[in-house]
């Protein structure tokens, strides 16, 4: 049973909503979710790490939709893409003539979140210079505006990403070890796809759902080979990139069928699987995917010996080899893990 279900108490079908575009019940993400659950309602500092496309910013919507403050402002701030002398502005405003181009008085992002939620993104990349105002802003909830020697006061709850390293940076001295300690109050970290390969095939049904839905395009089936192969991608952009991939597959399918949008190649997981990197680790990978593929069927025109262009004598020969069986690698009935999980667990 999933975090969300085990938390309900009263309010089950707006409680529901508030998390609904999050998919997944891996271990690893209920583990995510509950330490959501947990800090949302207090107004505590959070800091969202992980890898890119991890849903970083979806996480950051959970928590401030999930607080008292979901009926005030979410304000969002891409440290990143904004030109280092206009950062300061963007976030605490400036008064009129503050500086050349200054035209009019400006409300920063603090100030627009007033009693709500600012979602700092990619807060690493905040420039050494503006630090010590963001840790005094986040210290004291006061700042003055460009140009102006007013103090506002402000009641703002911080919710901060980063894919960066800030444990490293502040040792290394890139990063402000004082503004690294107070942002780093309740970290979360969100595991890669890779590391949560259960969570594949709902996310797959629910973009083949969303894009079907918008393109008007009705998916009926899902081959068991593609969707075990998306399985074992080892997905470097995580669920943006399957997302995207998803997308792209339904513009492609025909007849109600997703085809498989993985190049060939991708669809063995090297990067993880130190047994695909050698020829009979490749091999015995292939061979497994194949056999799922087909429900290890080995002979006739649909078998895996057709499909892998081998005898039928001479796949048998290569699985005894190998010691691949049946009995030793299909999925037991009622495990949620794919079988493709498996294989590689094995392997590994
Ligand atoms: N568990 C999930 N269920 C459904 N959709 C998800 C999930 N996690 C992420 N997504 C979707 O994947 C996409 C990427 O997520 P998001 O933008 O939150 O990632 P990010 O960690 O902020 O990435 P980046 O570091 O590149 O900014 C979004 O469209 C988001 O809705
Ligand atoms: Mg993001």
């Amino acid at each position: 049973m999933g975090a969300i279900q085990r938390f309900v108490s009263g309010d089950q079908a707006s409680y529901e909503r508030r998390f609904e575009q999050v998919i997944g019940n891996s271990p690893a993400l209920e583990s995510v979710l509950d330490q959501v659950e947990r800090v949302a309602p207090t107004s505590s500092t959070v800091l969202i790490l992980g890898e890119t496309g991890t849903g970083k910013e979806l996480i950051a919507h959970a928590i401030h939709n999930l607080s008292a403050r979901c009926g005030r402002p979410f304000v969002r701030l891409n440290c990143a893409a904004i030109p280092l002398d206009l950062l300061e502005s963007e976030l605490f405003g400036h008064e009129k003539g503050a500086f050349t181009g200054a035209i009019a008085q400006k409300i920063g992002r603090f100030e627009l979140a007033d009693k709500g939620t600012l979602f700092l993104d990619e807060v690493g990349d905040i420039p050494p210079a503006l630090q010590p105002k963001l840790l005094r802003v986040l210290q004291e909830q006061e700042f003055e505006r460009l140009g102006s020697t007013r103090t506002h006061q402000v009641d703002v709850r911080l919710v901060a990403a980063t894919n960066r390293n800030l444990t490293e940076m502040a040792n290394r001295g890139e990063f402000r070890s004082d503004l690294y300690y107070r942002l780093n109050v309740f970290p979360i970290t969100l595991p890669p796809l890779r590391e949560r390969r259960e969570d594949i095939p709902a996310l797959v049904a629910h973009f083949v759902e969303i894009y079907g839905r918008r393109m008007s395009r009705q998916i009926e089936h899902i081959a068991p080979g593609t969707m075990a192969a998306l399985v074992s991608y080892p997905w470097p952009g995580n669920i943006r990139e399957l997302q995207n991939l998803i997308e792209r597959a339904v513009i492609l399918s025909d007849d109600g069928v997703l085809p498989n949008p993985l190049p060939s190649v991708a669809t063995l997981d090297t990067s993880t699987s130190p047994a695909a990197t050698t020829l009979k680790g490749s091999e015995r990978i292939l061979i497994l995917n194949t056999l799922e593929s087909v429900g290890w069927v080995i002979g006739g025109p649909k078998g895996a010996a057709a499909k892998l262009d081998l005898k039928r004598t001479t796949l048998i020969h290569k699985m005894q080899k190998l010691g691949i069986s049946r009995s030793s690698h299909q999925r037991s009935p009622g495990t949620t893990r794919s079988g493709s999980q498996e294989q590689l667990s094995q392997l590994q």
